[in-house]
Formats: structure tokens, C-alpha cells, sequence
């Protein structure tokens, strides 16, 4: 079935302002729900795309903007807060909203790493969600699974590259935690790409990009990237733990403990695997630097 009308469900954010760009470049008809209008002023210059003012959990809505769409993705995600609730009750309404509305098609982003024994609840939260969408009855599936994603407007590079402007030493927590950044770019374009391949339906796939790194060359890198030669201290695992729990206190933190039980296992791909439909991974260094000045 040609795909051409499709709901985003937290499209409002980094990955969603790709992915709605990626599908309006195919001229597929995209409409956002954002719980704040103000934050997806970006998308409302995209030609196919429809940003509406909505709160997706409240009773009805996703049943009403569903209803006859080719596809549902869902892109929602929290790093604290209710995961259950997020991750595990929205997949589970939007699954609903489907049945209910027609819809045959759904993509659903989880993270590396997600698992029902993994350390933190954030993963295993998304492993809850995974199964939910998985085992939907009259629904075609793909789940997706990227490591951290780096692009333009990244709260990860960005952020430490912000820190070194101000800091003349870094501090870091989990200094040795090892992660396979993957390209926004690219993970919008494997799932354009999977909403028009069967061989996709009931899948997972893993997303990262060609290189695997450990945090502290990360941020040693978006450092050096903005002309700021900084110096990274690797704090021991009791100093990891205590500044996650002392940022935890602060409004947006920027970690809390849960992000730190996260970082205790490798956020990398299986090996030689990166991304699905013979896509070739972006290179960090070939679109970091340009964005990080
Ligand atoms: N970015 C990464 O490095 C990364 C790595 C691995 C996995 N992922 C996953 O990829 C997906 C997209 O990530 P992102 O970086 O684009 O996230 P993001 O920029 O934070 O955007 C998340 C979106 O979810 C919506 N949202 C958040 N909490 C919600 C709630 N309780 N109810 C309804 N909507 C809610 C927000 O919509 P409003 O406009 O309504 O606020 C927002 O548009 C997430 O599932 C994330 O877990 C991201």
C-alpha cells in the first residue's frame, strides 16, 4: 500500500523536525499534534505539513487524529519524568487509536539498549513499550532503535559545546560510557524508507553511525569542534553518581541518577550493523563541525 498521509506523534522535537522534513521531501501529507504550538513553529514552513495544538493523552484526541491515516509514528520520549506513562500507556493508546481509526501501519522509536533486565528504568520502560507495539494484533510494526543522535539541533554535542564557552574544566560523569552516534538525517531517511517496505513489518532495528566513541572523546571533540581546547576529567563511578544525583534537583536536568544507570552499558550496535536498507552511515566529523560553530 502507497503510503501518502501520516500522523507524527511527537513530531515536534529534534528527530520529528528531520523526519517531517524527510516525508515532505517524498510529498507525503504530515500532520503534527503538539501539546504547545509555540514549540513546533519550525515544521508550519514545511509545505505538507500540518502542525495542530492537541494533547494526545487526553481522552479522544488520538482516536480523532488517527482516523484513516496510511501510518502512525510515534516519536514521543522522556529522559525523566512518568516512563510508564510516556513509553508504555501513550504506545499503548496510540496501538488503540489505530485499530480503532484503520490505520494499518505503525513506526515506533524505542533506544539501544532497551531491555526488560537493563540497569535503568528509562530502557526498560522502552523495552515495555516495545512489546506493546509488537504484539498488536492487524498492525504492521517497525520498531527503531538508534544510539544517541547527533544533527543541528542535538541537546548532546550542543550542549557540552554551551558548557565549554563558560567552563574551563569539564567535570564528566561516565566518562568511559561508550555510544555509536548515528545522524538525524540518516535515521529519518530508514523510516521514510520503511513505511513503503513489507519486509520491514514486525521488525526492530538498530541504528548507529560508523563509529563508536567513548563519552569523554565526545566531548573532548564537540570541545575542540567550537575552537575551545578544554580539559575533561573523567570522574570515578561515586563522583558519577553524586553529580547525577545532586543535577537531578536542578529544573530540565542535565542527568539524573536513571540517565547515569543508563550509561553503565554500552549504547553501541551488534557488530557490523548499523543502519537497515543498505543506508551508509554519516561520519560525525563530516556534520559536527559545521553545526558546533
Ligand atoms: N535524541 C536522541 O539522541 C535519541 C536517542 C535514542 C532514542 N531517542 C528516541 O527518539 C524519539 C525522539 O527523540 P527526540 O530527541 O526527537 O525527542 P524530543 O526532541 O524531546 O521530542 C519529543 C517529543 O515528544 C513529545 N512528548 C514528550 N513527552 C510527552 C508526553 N508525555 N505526552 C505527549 N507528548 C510528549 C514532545 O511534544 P510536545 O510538543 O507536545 O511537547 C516532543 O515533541 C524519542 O522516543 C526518544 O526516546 C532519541
Amino acid at each position: 500500500m502507497k503510503v501518502e498521509n501520516v500522523l507524527i506523534v511527537g513530531g515536534s522535537g529534534f528527530l520529528g523536525r528531520h523526519l517531517a522534513a524527510e516525508l515532505a521531501r517524498r510529498a507525503l501529507r504530515v500532520t503534527i499534534p503538539t501539546r504547545r504550538r509555540e514549540r513546533a513553529k519550525h515544521l508550519i514552513v514545511l509545505p505538507t505539513v500540518d502542525v495542530v495544538e492537541a494533547d494526545v493523552n487526553a481522552p479522544g484526541v488520538l482516536e480523532r487524529l488517527a482516523k484513516g491515516r496510511d501510518a502512525v509514528i510515534n516519536l514521543v520520549g522522556i529522559l525523566h519524568g512518568n516512563f510508564e506513562r510516556a513509553h508504555v500507556e501513550l504506545p499503548r493508546a496510540i496501538v488503540a487509536a489505530c485499530r480503532a481509526g484503520g490505520v494499518p501501519r505503525l513506526l515506533h522509536v524505542s533506544a539501544l539498549g532497551a531491555g526488560p533486565d537493563a540497569p535503568s528504568e528509562y530502557l526498560r520502560s522502552k523495552a515495555r513499550g516495545e512489546e506493546v507495539v509488537l504484539g498488536a494484533a492487524a498492525l504492521d510494526v517497525t520498531v527503531f532503535r538508534p544510539s544517541v543522535v547527533f544533527g543541528p539541533e542535538d541537546r548532546f554535542l550542543n550542549t557540552f559545546a554551551s558548557l565549554a564557552r563558560y567552563l574551563p574544566v569539564l567535570a564528566l560523569a561516565c566518562a568511559q560510557a561508550r555510544f555509536q552516534p548515528v545522524y538525524v538525517g540518516d535515521v529519518a531517511r530508514a523510516m521514510a524508507q520503511a513505511l513503503e517496505k513489507p519486509e520491514a513489518h514486525g521488525k526492530r532495528y538498530e541504528l548507529c553511525g560508523p563509529r563508536e566513541y567513548t563519552l569523554k572523546a565526545l566531548v573532548e571533540y564537540a570541545c575542540a569542534a567550537t575552537g575551545r581546547h578544554r580539559l575533561v576529567l573523567g570522574l570515578p563511578p561515586s563522583l558519577s553518581y553524586l553529580q547525577a544525583r545532586l543535577l537531578e534537583w536542578s529544573p530540565g536536568p542535565l542527568m539524573t541518577r536513571d540517565n547515569y544507570r543508563s550509561m553503565q552499558v554500552p549504547n553501541v550496535c551488534a557488530q557490523d550493523c548499523t543502519l537497515p536498507f543498505g543506508l551508509v552511515p554519516t561520519a560525525l566529523e563530516a556534520v559536527a563541525p559545521a553545526y558546533l560553530q
